[in-house]
Order: C-alpha cells, then structure tokens, then sequence
C-alpha cells in the first residue's frame, strides 16, 4: 500500500520524537518516499542528520536554510505529499494546526497540503484531556484530518494514563489500513493461478510447459493495488513474490488443483491464468529411469480440468474468468470453452499473433463476456493486459 507513496513526516517537540527514527526505517522499508521536517522544539530530542539518513533526503527545519541558502518552499513540498502525518504531534501543533497559525515550517505545509493528514499526538495525560487541547482535536477532526489516538502507558513524566505517542508499528499498520479502506476492491478476495505445472516422470525429470507466470503475476499485483486480498497460487516460476499478495507455490496439476479448492469458495473473482497440464503419467518411476530400450513410452492420464471444476462450484456472485491459448480456430475455441467450463469471461490469447504468449514481456487478448460480445485489444505489455483484464472484471463487479 506505501509503495512509492510520497510522505512528509512532520516531527513536533516531545519526547516521543526519538520513536520517528523508527517510524522512518518503517515507511521507508515498505517502499514509501519519505521527507522529514522538523520543528525547532523536535531538534532537541532527535538530531536532523538522523532522519536525513534513514529517510535518504535532507530534513527541513526552516524555510530558510542560512548555511546552505536553500529556501524551503511550503507549497511544493505540500502539494508534493501524497500523506502528511505528524506524528509525534505535540500539544502546541494541535493548537496551531486547529487555529490556522503558521509559523514555521510544518505549520505552513500543513496549510498548503491538499493531501490526508494523519496525526499521532503525544504528550502529557493532562494536557490531552484538557479541554483546549479535546476542542482542538475536535476541530481537527471536523477540518478532516485522522487522529491516530494515543496510547495508555507510563508516561514521560513518571505518571500513568493516555498520551503516549502510538507506536510506530501501530501508525504504519495505520496508514496501511487507511490507505486500503478507500481503494475500488477493499474487503474482496481474489483467487489468481499463474506459471506452468510440472508431471513428474521420475525423481529427475517432468513434463512441464512454457508458461513464464508473467501474465499471473501482473494480474495478481494489480488486483492488490486496486485493496484485493489477493492469492496466488503459482506453478513453478522465477518470478519474484509481490507485495500485498498471498502466494502459494505449487508444482502438479495435482497440488494447483488441491490448492485452488482450497481458496475458491470464499473469492468473489477466480482468475485461471495458469497453463496447467492435460496429462501427467500415470505412474511416476521411484528410481530415474535408465536407458536400456531404443524407445520408450510414458503411459499419460488427463488431468482434472481445475477451471471446469470451478466451473461447476461456482456460486451466484462468484466470477470465474479462464483464459485460452489457441493456434487455430481461435474465436470457436474460446467460446466452446466460455460456456463449457461455465465462465463469466475468457481471455483468448492467440499464438499467431506477433507479441503474444510464452516467455513474452507483451501479450495480445481478445476477451468474450457471457453473451459472447467481443473486445479486441493491441500487442501490449503484461503490466498493462493485466490493468485491461481486470478493468473488465471490475466493471463487470459493478465497482
Ligand atoms: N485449465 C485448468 N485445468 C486444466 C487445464 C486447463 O484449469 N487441467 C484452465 C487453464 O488455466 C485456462 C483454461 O483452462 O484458464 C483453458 O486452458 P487451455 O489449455 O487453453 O484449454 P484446455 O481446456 O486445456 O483445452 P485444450 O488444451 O484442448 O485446448
């Protein structure tokens, strides 16, 4: 969710400041753009260079840096924040922040930001159940801004009660949940298959197929952009595992259809993009198979047909979309297989078109709904077949 989020972390003066340095690492580590700025009060208890280090951009103190003559300016680097959170907010902030005082630098991107804020205040018990500071954080909250409340615990002060600043594991895990909360898919759960599956022969040799997993994954990563509780259930493969994204590693048609009963009668979507096998030997040797005889048959079983399989499960608001691969009589293909496996969409990939199929960084699809009405798409990359496939789906949601 915080991947390539830009995030400017205001740090206010208060004891709590030295958690920031943490906080930092964290938003850092899940892949968000951080810029500190710190007040004057905040530079007492947590050193600039610090937080310049961890967040890897120099920290703003002022509007005008007098040893480098930098000026800082208040309206870029607000309309640059995709999130403002200050955290810790001291009890002086929230005053000015519920008041529209600006003078200093956080308080001035604080009025110039467009972006959510999100505030973690702490300080002492009673000055957070003062009235002046309740009615500021009731103003705060009327102006739109997100308390991230404060927790109880033995204070700064020596005494015990609420003010502690939340920890920084609680305002990520925060933000996080904020950030879903608003997304097209949030509360959804999306099945995807990707990659190929391996028959084994015997212990060192299998059949197996093409299949990169690249479509899959591109698709997978997509729906968890879009708040999805996304999983994936791959064949082998080298793609790298995606953030967001509940993979579980298969190798048979047997496990991916083990796995996929497993997880479809709670997805609203089922996407089969996986190439599964049609056949795997009927026996597998125990020992590798030596070279004796000129010729050698393998006595192949079909497999199940997962996408079938599903087909015949399915349930009234589940979405079950399968995928094609097809050298001849494509569009007949595709469409037997639409209505054969009981499916809501079917993505049809020709391996006559240029830029399509196997190992490929593009695809080229063609997709057919339940009454059969086509779409036809250009040679694209993957990235961008799997936002035109779910698109689809999505709007096939009603979302
Ligand atoms: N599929 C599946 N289980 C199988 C074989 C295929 O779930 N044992 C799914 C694939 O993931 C894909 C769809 O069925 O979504 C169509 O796969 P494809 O290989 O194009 O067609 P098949 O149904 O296997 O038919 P054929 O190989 O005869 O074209």
């Amino acid at each position: 969710m915080l991947n390539q989020k830009n995030i400017i972390l205001g740090v206010c003066g208060s004891i709590a400041a030295y958690k920031s340095a943490v906080l930092v690492r964290l938003l850092i580590k899940a892949g968000a753009n951080v810029k500190v700025i710190l007040t004057a009060d905040a530079a007492n208890f947590i050193t600039p260079l610090t937080l310049a280090t961890l967040s890897k951009h120099p920290v703003y103190t002022q509007y005008f840096e007098e040893e480098t003559g930098v000026w800082s300016n208040h309206v870029e680097l607000g309309l640059w924040a995709d999130y403002l959170i200050i955290a810790p907010a001291s009890a002086n902030t929230i005053s000015k922040m519920a008041n529209g005082l600006c003078d200093n630098l956080l308080s001035a991107v604080y009025l110039s930001a467009k972006c959510p804020v999100l505030l973690a205040p702490a300080m002492d018990l009673d000055m957070w159940k003062h009235q002046s500071t309740q009615n500021n954080i009731t103003q705060l909250k009327a102006f739109g801004n997100t308390i991230i409340a404060p927790n109880k615990g033995e204070l700064a002060s020596g005494l015990f009660g609420e003010g502690r600043m939340a920890e920084p594991e609680e305002i990520v895990a925060f933000l996080t949940a904020y950030i879903k909360k608003d997304l097209p898919l949030c509360g959804q759960k999306v099945l995807v298959t990707a990659g190929p599956t391996y028959e084994a022969i015997d212990p060192v040799r299998f059949i197996g197929n093409h299949s990169s997993g690249k479509m899959g994954f591109a698709i997978a990563d997509r729906f968890a952009a879009m708040g999805a509780e996304v999983t994936l259930i791959t064949g082998p493969t080298a793609e790298k595992s995606l953030a967001n994204v509940n993979r579980i590693d298969v190798v048979s048609a047997a496990d991916m259809l083990k796995a996929c009963e497993a997880h479809f009668g709670d997805s609203q979507v089922t996407i089969m993009s996986a190439a599964v096998a049609d056949y795997t030997p009927q026996t597998v040797a125990n020992q590798k198979i030596k070279k004796h005889e000129n010729d050698l048959s393998i006595n192949l079983v079909k497999t199940t047909d997962i996408l079938a399989s599903l087909g015949r499960q399915k349930k009234n608001g589940q979405l079950l979309i399968g995928f094609a691969l097809e050298t001849e009589n494509e569009e007949e293909h595709a469409k037997a297989k639409l209505l054969k496996k009981n499916l809501d969409l079917i993505v049809l990939n020709s391996l006559n078109d240029p830029g399509a199929g196997f190992k490929t960084n593009t695809n080229k699809i063609t997709l057919f709904n339940k009454t059969f009405e086509k779409t036809v798409f250009d040679v694209k990359s993957k990235t961008e077949v799997a936002k035109d496939i779910s698109d689809a789906i999505v709007a096939m949601m009603g979302k």
